[in-house]
């Protein structure tokens, strides 16, 4: 089991490249059941990202609400539990019973009390996707808090300031993959409405409890990928992306299908809307002719999904939780981390509402009813999927959703690094714990210079304050990065330490991060 030396930092982080991670497969090799996971938390000594200088980070406290901003707490148990996926019963790990967890609703400007009770036999945290919250309340182990230990509770305070399509999920090892994240929605106060109901659409991809757990996958994954060559690691990443570079100079978006190069690295056995397979779906209901609007979100760790509904044309309005320009299509991207809104007219009858993962095999579906007829079956196919399928990053912001024009006072350069054979991923060269984090101030418009030296698509995500894209002035915190595309991102960074990372849970957990520190 764990060496009593290895500091917990490269269990949760996964800052040590190969050595983290291999230590991780020796605790999980055990096989079934979670019995590795409660030996890591009762035996790994606890140590912050601070390279074992024994630091600790407590709860900051928060003000609490100020006078006229409405207090909205919730709970939160992430424990063991068992599922059923319809015509799969799984044992795994979720919030409470259900999956997906019990979502979390306010309004924009609301403050969030939120306590959990850790009922997992193992450390965790809960991360606000894509909220721009005040940093102590971010959920990063070793970062802004100390991972809560199994049995402890834990209060998030912060104030949720703008209205949008979020989720929450932990943030250590690879827990995303299991049943462990839930919809986060912010209502608008000046919301136009012009919709008659609302669905909210939780996409995933799902293996936990089918004869395996994410950790045995990413084991499986590093012991596949052999023996990494004998500079440990970081020679190796940063020669990989160099000699990759060579032949795809200019390749970038815009040519509309499939640009996402190599699948996902993990093949799935389900995939799931709202915690369903297709055998026995969800069924959303509404009557013909009603506007309703989807907010769809993507939990999945390893699958970019193609949205469609069959027979219905989609009116895309905020890209995640960000007013749109409205756009119409007829099937979207939807990458992990994810979040799109739609708009749609609905029409009369059972409808397959389906999300099929990029070069994958299966896919996932729910059923819209607004009349008599059969269901679509587990098979149903939307016509949508096999027609243009649009790319969210090349939505445009609505007029009140842009940053201020600024020029930038600074830029810093963001490479992503790493290959499958041998499984290694990092950013600036280097996995996590071994890069220097990016440097910026409060206050200056930060420029990003990102480019994805990898032969796969990673969606890049970015904890604090929502980036613009440098060209088109689109607001998101998550974007997806084709092959060898290169991207500038613009930013007003916020005081403290954000995580950059990708959001495929498994390169995230073999080191593809990076902080951006942020000063005063
Ligand atoms: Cu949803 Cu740091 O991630
Ligand atoms: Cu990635």
């Amino acid at each position: 089991m764990t060496s009593p030396q290895l500091p917990r930092r490269s269990l949760l982080l996964g800052g040590l490249g190969v050595i983290g991670v291999g230590a991780l497969a020796a605790c999980t090799s055990g096989g079934a059941g979670h019995a590795g996971d409660a030996a890591h938390a009762s035996n790994t000594p606890h140590v912050g990202m601070d390279m074992g200088n024994g630091k600790t980070i407590g709860p900051v406290p928060s003000a609490g609400p100020s006078a006229g901003q409405k207090l909205v707490t919730a709970t939160l148990t992430p424990k063991r539990t068992t599922l059923d996926l319809g015509g799969v019963t799984v044992d795994t790990w979720a919030y409470g019973d259900s999956l997906p967890g019990q979502a979390i609703r306010a309004t924009a400007g609301d403050f969030l009390r939120v306590t959990v009770d850790n009922q997992l036999p193992a450390d965790t945290t809960v991360h606000w996707h894509g909220i721009r919250l005040r940093n102590a309340a971010d959920g990063v182990p070793g970062v802004t808090q100390d991972a809560i230990r199994p049995g402890a509770r834990y209060v998030y305070e912060f104030t949720a300031p703008d209205p949008g399509t979020f989720f929450f999920h932990p943030h250590v090892g690879l827990q995303l993959d299991r049943g462990l994240y839930a919809p986060l929605i912010l209502d608008d106060p000046a919301e136009p409405g012009g919709y008659d109901a609302e669905w909210v659409v939780v996409l995933d991809d799902w293996l936990d409890g089918v004869g395996t757990t994410p950790d045995d996958v990413l084991a499986k994954l590093i012991a596949d990928g052999g023996p990494a060559n004998g500079n440990g690691g970081m020679d190796g990443m940063g020669g990989m992306g160099g000699m990759d570079h060579g032949g795809m100079g200019g390749m970038n978006h815009g040519m509309g299908q499939a640009p996402w190069g190599d699948a996902g690295d993990v093949t799935y056995p389900h995939y799931l809307i709202n915690g369903k397979t297709p055998t026995d779906p969800t069924t959303l209901s509404a009557k013909p002719g009603q506007r309703v609007r989807l907010r769809v979100i993507n939990a999945a760790s390893d699958s970019i999904f193609t949205v469609a509904l069959g027979g219905h044309r989609m009116t895309l309005t905020h890209a995640d939780g960000h007013p749109v320009q409205p756009t119409e299509v007829g099937a979207f991207y939807i990458g992990m981390g994810e979040r799109y809104d739609a708009i749609v007219t609905l029409g009369d009858g059972a409808f397959p509402l389906v999300a099929a993962p990029f070069g994958k095999q299966g896919h996932a579906l729910a059923v819209v009813r607004t009349g008599a007829g059969a269901a679509p079956g587990p098979d149903a196919m939307p016509s949508e999927l096999g027609g243009q399928v649009f790319l969210g990053s090349r939505l445009l912001p609505s007029a009140g959703s842009r940053l201020p024009d600024r020029a930038p006072d600074a830029t810093v350069n963001l490479t992503l690094n790493g290959a499958m054979k041998p499984y290694l991923w990092g950013m600036n060269g280097a996995p996590y714990g071994k890069n220097s984090p990016l440097l910026a101030r409060a206050g200056q418009r930060l420029r990003i210079n990102v480019v994805n030296m990898t032969m796969m698509s990673h969606p890049l995500h970015l904890h604090g304050p929502a980036f613009a894209l440098a060209d088109t002035g689109l607001r998101k915190d998550t974007l997806l990065l084709a092959p060898m595309e290169s991207r500038q991102l613009d930013l007003d960074p916020e005081v403290g330490d954000w995580m950059v990372h990708c959001h495929n849970t498994y390169h995230a957990e073999a080191g593809m991060m990076i902080l951006l520190s942020a000063t005063a």
